[in-house]
């Protein structure tokens, strides 16, 4: 009888426990993308910025969409932006500025996404 109230209580004190076990979720790293450092990393339109356009943009950025211009989809994307890109300010662009994270724009980019389109612009906005 004493063995089953221990195991009782051991079995509540674990149920209760266990309800104060969280998973913890990483913050997503920041990505922090300096062009005048050599060694950063280089974003690629294609392989880091596409696929933002596509998850987020294309829905309405497209012909036939809410919003035809600018077109997002991947085989346009590029040809299309050069009118929301500030090269002399690349943080003024408004292909970056426009979904920004605290935005009001439909879409927002996520803080790292964020980081990927200003140093893709910042390294020279090129087709890579
Ligand atoms: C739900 C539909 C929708 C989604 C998703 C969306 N947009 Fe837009 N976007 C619009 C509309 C509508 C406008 C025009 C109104 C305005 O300027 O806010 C617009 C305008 C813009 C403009 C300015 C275009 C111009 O001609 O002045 C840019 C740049 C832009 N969006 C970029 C993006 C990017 C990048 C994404 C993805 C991260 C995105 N949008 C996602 C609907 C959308």
């Amino acid at each position: 009888m004493k063995k089953n109230k221990i195991f009782l209580i051991v079995a509540v004190l674990g149920f209760a426990l266990s309800g104060c076990v969280y998973d913890f979720v990483a913050p997503e790293a920041p990505i922090v993308i300096d062009p005048d450092d050599p060694d950063a990393v280089v974003v690629s339109f294609e392989n880091d910025i596409v696929p933002i356009f596509q998850a987020k943009c294309v829905s309405c950025h497209k012909v036939g969409g809410i919003k035809s211009t600018p077109d997002l989809t991947a085989d346009k994307a590029y040809n299309n932006i050069s009118g929301y890109i500030n090269s002399t300010t690349p943080a003024a662009s408004e292909i970056y500025t426009k979904p920004s994270p605290d935005g009001n724009h439909p879409a927002k980019y996520s803080t790292n996404e964020a980081a990927l389109v200003l140093g893709w612009i910042a390294q020279g906005a090129e087709n890579n």
